[in-house]
């Protein structure tokens, strides 16, 4: 792997490393960071532990470095087999480190996967997530994050892209594109390695709607209300079902429903975290919003009708429609996916139409079906995604 930190390295690794086991290659990675923290006796986590100017520790960086390649050519060179790949997963960011590891492996298949991205908000929020690991737990939130910008500065003084590299994947991690490919189609495994790097995988992902609002027992589009008592009771009953799945992460919209909603979710659940998009905000339905669909059929006719005829391109005047949301809706799920790196159970709170969006990205749907699809508050969908599976299946919860 090649690229900064906080740009999705380890991710991917994980997702190389469960797809190839998925289908019956021997690999293991060999994480540079893992090896420090394990073998250095005092916190290496300071940034000027990795100016590349501080002699001292450059070398000690060096050393990891070195161990985990000569482990990851003993792993390679074990048995006789084929059958089997290694995965570094460190910065690798300079032209010297990579020499190194050129002239080490020698003949050994090579392929470089530099992970690109240049979105600064989903960077910015990626720094957040990983301010809270625990190599950072004697530091305030805001010294972690200081420190984790200080430590990505000083590696991109010694960052150099590849390009003159034999075999190479540049990879924008965020959207999820190839940017480049310059690979000797020989290279072992080579074309379902690059199939993995491309397709999304989800572990487990909890779909649902928020419970009931005030406007919802109205019959009203759109708006910020708040939940009901029963809106409330029914979230503590899904919080509960939810117990026995361990939930690090909840995406919600920014609407007052949805994140109330989450916050008891969290409740039942031990370090738990909100984020909240404003991607995943409910469509905005212009003119009519907080207005009932009764009202609409009678004070504004000419609006149900015209969405009647084609409810995906109709757009609600001063409003979206299904098509106008289909952008934001896509960039809210790769956050998910950027943010949720590779932990087995995440959740997203949304609304109906955001929800019907975000299982069409999932699922081919003809676009006149979209504002149709099934999305019940009393039920959720679970999604999960590997090379072996596409699983979409719709629950009930019994509220
Ligand atoms: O009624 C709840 C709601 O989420 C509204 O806020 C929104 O306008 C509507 O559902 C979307 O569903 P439809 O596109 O079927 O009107």
């Amino acid at each position: 792997m090649v690229g900064l930190p906080a740009r999705g390295k380890s991710t991917l690794a994980w997702k190389l490393y469960e797809s190839l086991k998925r289908d019956g290659i021997k690999v293991k990675i060999f994480n540079n960071g893992y090896l420090r923290r394990k073998l250095s006796k005092e916190n290496t986590s300071y940034p000027e532990f990795f100016n590349p100017t501080n002699k001292q520790s450059a070398a000690l960086r060096e050393k990891y470095a070195m161990l985990n390649l000569k482990r990851a050519k003993k792993f390679i060179e074990q048995y006789s087999t084929q059958n089997r790949v290694a995965i570094l997963d460190a910065t690798n960011v300079s032209l010297e480190r990579r020499k190194k590891i050129i002239s080490f492996l020698n003949d050994k298949n090579l392929l470089f996967i530099e992970c690109i991205n240049n979105d600064t908000e989903i960077i910015e929020e990626n720094i957040r997530l990983k301010a809270h690991i625990p190599e950072f737990s004697h530091l305030s939130l805001e010294e972690a994050i200081y420190s984790l910008k200080k430590r990505i500065s000083y590696y991109e003084t010694i960052y150099n892209p590849l390009e003159n590299e034999q075999n190479f994947i540049k990879f924008d991690t965020f959207d999820y594109k190839i940017l480049n490919y310059k690979v000797n189609n020989d290279l072992p495994f080579i074309e379902r390695i690059r199939d993995f790097v491309v397709t999304p995988f989800i572990n487990n992902l909890y779909l649902l709607r928020h419970t009931q609002s005030f406007f919802n027992v109205e019959d009203r589009l759109g708006g910020d209300a708040e939940l009901t008592p029963k809106g409330i009771q029914d979230a503590r009953k899904i919080a509960q079902y939810f117990t026995n799945k361990k939930l690090p992460l909840i995406f919600t919209s920014t609407l007052k429903r949805t994140i109330q909603m989450a916050k008891i979710i969290q409740q039942y659940q031990n370090n738990c975290r909100i984020i909240s998009f404003d991607e995943f905000t409910e469509i905005n339905a212009g003119i009519v919003e907080g207005m009932s669909y009764e009202e609409i059929r009678t004070k504004m006719p000419e609006i149900d009708q015209a969405r009647k005829q084609n409810k995906y391109y109709y757009i609600y005047p001063h409003g979206e429609g299904y098509v106008s949301m289909e952008s934001r809706i896509e960039r809210g799920i790769k956050k998910v996916i950027y943010l949720s790196k590779h932990i087995d159970n995440i959740m997203i709170i949304g609304h109906r139409a955001v929800n019907r969006m975000i299982l069409s990205y999932f699922v081919y749907k003809r676009q006149e079906d979209i504002p149709y699809i099934y999305v019940p508050i009393d039920g959720y969908y679970h999604i999960k995604i590997n090379q072996n599976k596409k699983l979409f299946e719709l629950k009930r919860f019994k509220l």
